[in-house]
Order: structure tokens, then C-alpha cells, then sequence
């Protein structure tokens, strides 16, 4: 998928399927102006009750999670991430709690970091998908 802005702007993304679980993903960003290019490279798996992604991205980012099934409504999840340039790098852990009902998520990172969400059905129809 690719798209030009009438600025001059590309935005492109290549997803490719390796294996029934394995994905990869491109996403670029390329514009004229110096240094606000971006490019970002992500490898996703899926296992039966695990999820892990590896980034890379341009500048010298470097980032990866990992989220895991604790019971059937339980995730557990954790996250890093490493700016070479600025020499910065963060982790986090993330909790997330679902029923046909509702979604709750709670968030905590090194950068300073805390955010809590809940999301509540009130009918059939348009349950927000993440
Ligand atoms: C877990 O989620 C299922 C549906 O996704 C729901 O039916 C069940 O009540 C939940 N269990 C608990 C303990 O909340």
C-alpha cells in the first residue's frame, strides 16, 4: 500500500504473511525535508497463547514485547525499547483483563508511564476492536 501527499509526502507499508503465524511489516515514511524520514521494520508471532514483536526502526530504534494468555481472560504483557542515538531506553508491563463485556488494560513504563483503560459494552453493535 503507498500513498503520495499533494506535499510531496510517501507513506508506504508492506506487510508480508512468512507462515501462518510469522508476519513481517515495512513502514515508511519519506518526505524531502532532512532527518523527518522514517522507515520501521516489525516482525510479529503469534503462538497458540503468546504474541511477540520485534521493531527496528531508522535513527537506531530498537524495540520488542511480548504478551502472554495467564487464563482466558488474562493477558500479561511486557515491553523495551533502546534510542541508540539519544541513548534512552525504557521498559514497561502491561496487564489487560477481557470479557464479552469489557476491556480493561492497565499500563506502567520506566519513561514515567502509567495509563489505565476500561471499556464497557452498552450494546451489540460497535464494540471497539484493538
Ligand atoms: C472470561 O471471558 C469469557 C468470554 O470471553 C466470559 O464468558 C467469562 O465470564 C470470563 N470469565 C471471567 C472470570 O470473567
Amino acid at each position: 500500500i503507498g500513498r503520495i501527499a499533494p506535499d510531496g509526502r510517501l507513506n508506504g507499508r508492506v506487510k508480508y504473511e512468512v507462515t501462518e503465524n510469522l508476519f513481517a511489516q515495512m513502514n515508511a515514511q519519506l518526505t524531502n525535508e532532512p532527518g523527518y524520514s522514517q522507515g520501521m521494520f516489525n516482525l510479529d508471532y503469534k503462538g497458540k497463547d503468546f504474541r511477540t514483536q520485534c521493531q527496528v526502526g531508522n535513527n537506531g530504534f530498537y524495540g520488542g514485547n511480548y504478551i502472554q494468555s495467564v487464563t482466558k481472560n488474562l493477558s500479561l504483557g511486557t515491553e523495551g525499547f533502546w534510542l541508540q542515538q539519544q541513548r534512552k531506553s525504557g521498559v514497561g508491563f502491561l496487564a489487560r483483563y477481557d470479557t464479552k463485556n469489557m476491556v480493561a488494560t492497565g499500563q506502567i513504563a520506566s519513561t514515567g508511564l502509567v495509563s489505565l483503560s476500561y471499556v464497557q459494552k452498552v450494546s451489540n453493535k460497535g464494540f471497539p476492536c484493538y
